[in-house]
């Protein structure tokens, strides 16, 4: 699913060149589990952003689904994006003026999927993640655990192959943070590919495989 062949990644600040991403050699096959670790600044979300077709590399090659996406334009990088990846972020980013099943709904008014009575299925979601109550409440009236909750279904609701978690525990006490990878383990079982970038050791474990990256490189990878 992704090949990831020596990719590079600087950025220009001011005339200093710097190289965060140093040479990533990647190769995630469906069905994987992958938890993504490695200190502050050493690369983690610049990798994600990649992976998840947000941002290019300067130098390597990207295969995702058999394709060289080097080469396409925004648009048809959207519209992969759309088809085959959820995305799940540590501040959740739900629309604050929309409900819970609102905000699950928004993926898929970009769909070209064509999913069949999305409201029962955001539906279907939701209770699946034990809100099937707080359908109706605005992220105000939700915990962060349940923002979460509502964040993953939304990330769901078009049926990705991919789930890209980015510190999707970092906003919430351990307790929650487990309860959320049990979840991604859950999804795991059921199919979907995911990769988790965490900072905390007791929830790596969770995963099937630990990458864990040292500024810049893969320094270990490890199918646990
Ligand atoms: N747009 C940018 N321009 C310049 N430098 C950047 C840019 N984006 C990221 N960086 C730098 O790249 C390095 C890696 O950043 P990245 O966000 O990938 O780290 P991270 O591993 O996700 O860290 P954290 O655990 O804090 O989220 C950092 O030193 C950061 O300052
Ligand atoms: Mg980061």
């Amino acid at each position: 699913m992704i090949d990831l062949k020596d990719i590079k990644k600087s950025y220009f600040v001011g005339d200093r060149e710097l190289q965060i991403l140093k040479g990533i050699d990647l190769k995630i096959s469906r069905g994987e589990f992958v938890v993504l670790m490695g200190v502050s600044g050493s690369g983690k979300t610049t990798l994600m952003n990649i992976v998840g077709l947000l941002d290019k590399q300067t130098e390597g090659r990207y295969t995702f689904e058999n394709i060289d996406v080097g080469g396409l334009n925004d648009e048809t990088l959207a519209d992969m994006r759309n088809r085959y990846i959820g995305f799940v972020f540590q501040q959740f980013f739900l629309l604050p003026y929309l409900d819970a099943i609102e905000n699950v709904l928004i993926p898929v008014v970009y769909s070209k999927k064509g999913i069949k009575h999305p409201r029962e299925k955001a539906k279907g979601l939701l209770a699946k993640f034990g809100l099937e109550h707080r359908v109706h409440n605005k992220p105000a009236q939700l915990s962060g655990g349940e923002q979460q909750r509502v964040a993953i279904a939304r990330a769901l609701v078009n049926d990705p192959e991919l789930i890209l978690a980015d510190e999707p525990t970092g906003a919430l006490d351990s307790k929650t943070g487990g309860e959320i990878m049990h979840l991604f383990k859950m999804l795991n079982n059921e199919g979907k590919t995911i990769i988790v970038v965490t900072h905390d050791p007791k929830l790596a474990t969770f995963g099937k495989r630990l990458v864990r990256i040292e500024d810049g490189a893969i320094s270990e990878d490890i199918t646990t």
